[in-house]
């Protein structure tokens, strides 16, 4: 069981907060994994929304989590933890002090996590307010959003003002995607099994699909997206984290350190993409009006009411990883929003046998492939080639063995991938954040295919609802693939 920590949340009133960070914590409490004499500590603006604070996360918890999950015993025993604050993050007035006190109101050596739900251009002030009014302690880490910046040099910039005043081992850099259950669940698959570990390189392997899919538009987030774009929202970071997992060697131990050490190498693995590399290797779309769900949704520039941009909302990459395991193999990356079904999955395809015996009048010998699902639902399926049973003379099919992962839920357990990372960060247990040097390398990887994009070219379009522009179906085709597409 964890020791009691104080966690602020800069940014209390705003929407990751309100959707996700206290939906987390409250979870944390229902399963007995926030221990008394922890404190959560919103930061608002302003005495009005400090005063109607609790009423406000009562109606978010309401609203955000999921049937059943909410009940009044709870809630009131969870509001206990609460105590919001008046803060302003960019200006170091008295307000400070009172955080201070409040801080300093309980043991020294009491685990802090500030937790910066804030845009990352006032994360360097907030960091020297926190440091000037003396509050950051020995025990205290702070908690960073992705993305970090808008190109490596921005990045840089942010990470070596968060470094004036933090040590590298008290910033925790969050990727929500490391927190899902299934992704921790892919390192168990691939280090637990030598099934699949004797069965992970380009010798078996034909190529490894990574797909993010979702349904959702631009919400209500267009200033923030209409700048960054599905490039550095979402391959930036969740989809090269999730190719690390995917394609890294096996950690000798599953520490920080040692699983780092190996991402980063697969980083540095990673075949740049440059000048005309990206106009054949990267596909970049946007969504136009489309038929979703059974309505008909608005394209993006509608949505964004701004006329003209050229953001994208989907991007498919053929990436390779140029080491002696996956030589040769293919990884492709896709993401896009407004697409047909919202999806997360990395899909395997082994390759075929390397002499039919049965030859083709048996029905056609398929490849084995492995489809890890991360969403909607968790699950891990491994289809096979097997006898029909019931025909006396020999045909093939097709056989999946299934396994939904959400069965082996104990009660009352919710996977919350934010529920898992802050206690992690109040453990101090940083295996599942981000180093610095990662961020550096990923953002060395995604800075040439901005500058192509800059210099030429439009977004293919797409119709909402679709799986992505046809010339994302031709990335593959050009090399005999083709999306495994859910559904
Ligand atoms: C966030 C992106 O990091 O991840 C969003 O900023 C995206 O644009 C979200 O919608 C997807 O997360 P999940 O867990 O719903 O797949």
């Amino acid at each position: 069981m964890l020791n009691p920590f104080d966690i602020v949340i800069f940014g209390g009133g705003g929407d990751l907060a309100l959707r996700k960070l206290l939906p987390a914590m409250y979870r944390a409490y229902q399963e007995g994994n926030l221990p008394e004499g922890s404190r959560i500590l919103p930061t608002v603006r302003g005495q009005e929304q400090q005063q109607e604070y609790i009423e406000t996360a009562h109606q978010a918890l309401k609203s955000f989590l999921s049937d059943g999950e909410f009940n009044d015993k709870d809630w009131q025993a969870f509001s206990t933890y609460l105590i919001p604050v008046v803060i302003n993050v960019t200006e170091a007035d008295d307000n400070w002090n009172e955080l201070h006190k409040i801080l300093n109101s309980d043991a020294e050596d009491k685990s802090r996590v500030f937790y910066l739900s804030l845009p990352p251009a006032v994360y360097g002030q907030c960091c020297e307010i926190l440091s000037s009014k003396g509050l950051i302690t020995e025990t205290s880490r702070v908690v960073v959003e992705k993305p970090i910046g808008y190109c490596g040099k921005s990045a840089e910039e942010i990470n070596a003002r968060i470094a004036e005043f933090f040590k590298e081992e008290q910033i925790f850099r969050i990727d929500h995607y490391l927190g899902k259950e299934t992704v921790q669940n892919l390192m168990a698959l691939r280090f637990s099994n030598a099934l699949f570990e004797n069965l992970w390189d380009a010798k078996t392997i034909d190529n490894i699909q990574i797909s993010i899919s979702e349904t959702v538009g631009l919400e209500s987030r267009a200033g923030f997206y209409d700048k960054a774009g599905a490039l550095r929202d979402m391959v930036q970071n969740h989809l090269l984290q999730l190719l690390c997992l995917v394609a890294m060697e096996s950690p000798h131990k599953l520490n920080a350190k040692s699983i780092r050490t190996e991402k980063l190498k697969v980083l540095e693995a990673l075949r740049p993409l440059l000048g005309e590399d990206v106009d054949n290797n990267v596909v970049r779309g946007q969504y136009v009006p489309g038929e979703l769900g059974g309505k008909i949704v608005p394209g993006y520039l509608e949505e964004l009411a701004e006329g003209a941009s050229t953001t994208e909302t989907f991007v498919a990459i053929r990436a390779h990883i140029d080491n002696w395991r996956w030589s040769g193999v293919p990884f492709y990356l896709r993401t896009g929003k407004r697409m047909k079904q919202r999806c997360a999955e990395i899909v395997v395809e082994y390759k075929p046998v390397s002499h039919n015996v049965y030859g083709n009048n048996v029905g056609p010998v398929q490849p084995n492939r492995l489809v890890i699902r991360l969403q909607p639902e968790e699950s891990i399926q491994l289809t096979l080639m097997s006898k029909k049973l019931d025909k006396h003379e020999m045909q093939l099919q097709p056989v999946t063995l299934n396994i939904e992962l959400s069965d082996q839920y104990e009660n009352g357990f919710h996977s919350d991938a934010y529920k898992r990372l802050m206690l992690d960060a109040a453990a101090n247990n940083p295996s599942l954040f981000i180093h610095r040097q990662e961020v550096r390398r990923a953002w060395k990887w995604i800075d040439p295919i901005i500058a192509r994009w800059q210099e030429k070219g439009a977004p293919s379009l797409y119709r909402a609802g679709s799986w992505g522009p046809e010339a994302a179906d031709e990335l593959l085709e050009e090399c005999n693939h083709k999306w495994f597409n859910v559904g």
